[in-house]
């Protein structure tokens, strides 16, 4: 049986860039699967703006908060708009713009990991800052910046990241996430 859990097994947010160029062909493969994601009536939300030219990368790496240093050794990003009503909005919060570009993320990061490449989603940015440098308009939610790159030297990462880079796979126990035929499930309600 042929599967693709190696693959996402294999998919690590991780850290360490070499700032090795990307051919856009291979970018291009990169669109095409995130592209190829379904949609709510297959609305299609996602805008993808892929940055690779040294002066409008620049400016999106000025946009990084400080914990997201590692990024600037990216030689691209891609940044992910979208708006609520290029998808189905529908009643109880049944926004699917969101979950339309996460499908589409969800799709270029596996190909990404396929062509050995890192895709890193992030939300650490000044998402107006990033706006302003695309030419993004106010009423889009930018609503990820995936960190594009070949691996790199996890030496170039701070301890607490280097520990991350190098150590196990986290993930809470399936059964409080995952339940048979009954929600089934102790969330607690965080404050605020
Ligand atoms: C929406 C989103 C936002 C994230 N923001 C950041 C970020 O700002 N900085 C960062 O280093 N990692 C960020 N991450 C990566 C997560 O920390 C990482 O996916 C998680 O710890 C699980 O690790 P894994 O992807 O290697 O399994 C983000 C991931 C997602 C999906």
């Amino acid at each position: 049986m042929t599967n693709v859990l190696p693959s996402i097994e294999e998919r690590r947010a991780r850290r360490a860039l070499s700032p090795e160029p990307i051919s856009r062909e291979v970018l291009g493969t990169l669109l095409r699967a995130a592209h190829l994601a379904p949609s709510c009536n297959n609305s299609q939300p996602w805008r993808l703006i892929v940055v690779d030219e040294p002066e409008a990368l620049a400016q999106v790496k000025e946009a990084l908060s400080g914990g997201n240093y590692w990024a600037k050794q990216a030689p691209v990003i891609i940044a992910v708009a979208s708006r609520q009503d290029l998808d189905c909005a529908l009643g109880d919060r049944r926004d699917y713009f969101l979950f339309g570009c996460g499908m589409a993320v969800g799709n270029l990061m596996i190909q990404a990991t396929e062509l050995g490449l890192v895709a890193h989603p992030i939300a650490g940015y000044k998402p107006e800052q990033v706006k302003a440098a695309l030419g993004v308009p106010e009423d889009y939610v930018l609503i990820t910046l995936v960190i594009v790159g070949r691996p790199g030297d996890p030496a170039t990462l701070s301890d607490k990241h280097r520990e991350i880079e190098q150590g196990p796979r986290v993930r809470r126990p399936l059964e409080t996430v995952a339940a048979w035929n009954r929600f089934a499930f102790d969330d607690l309600k965080t404050e605020g």
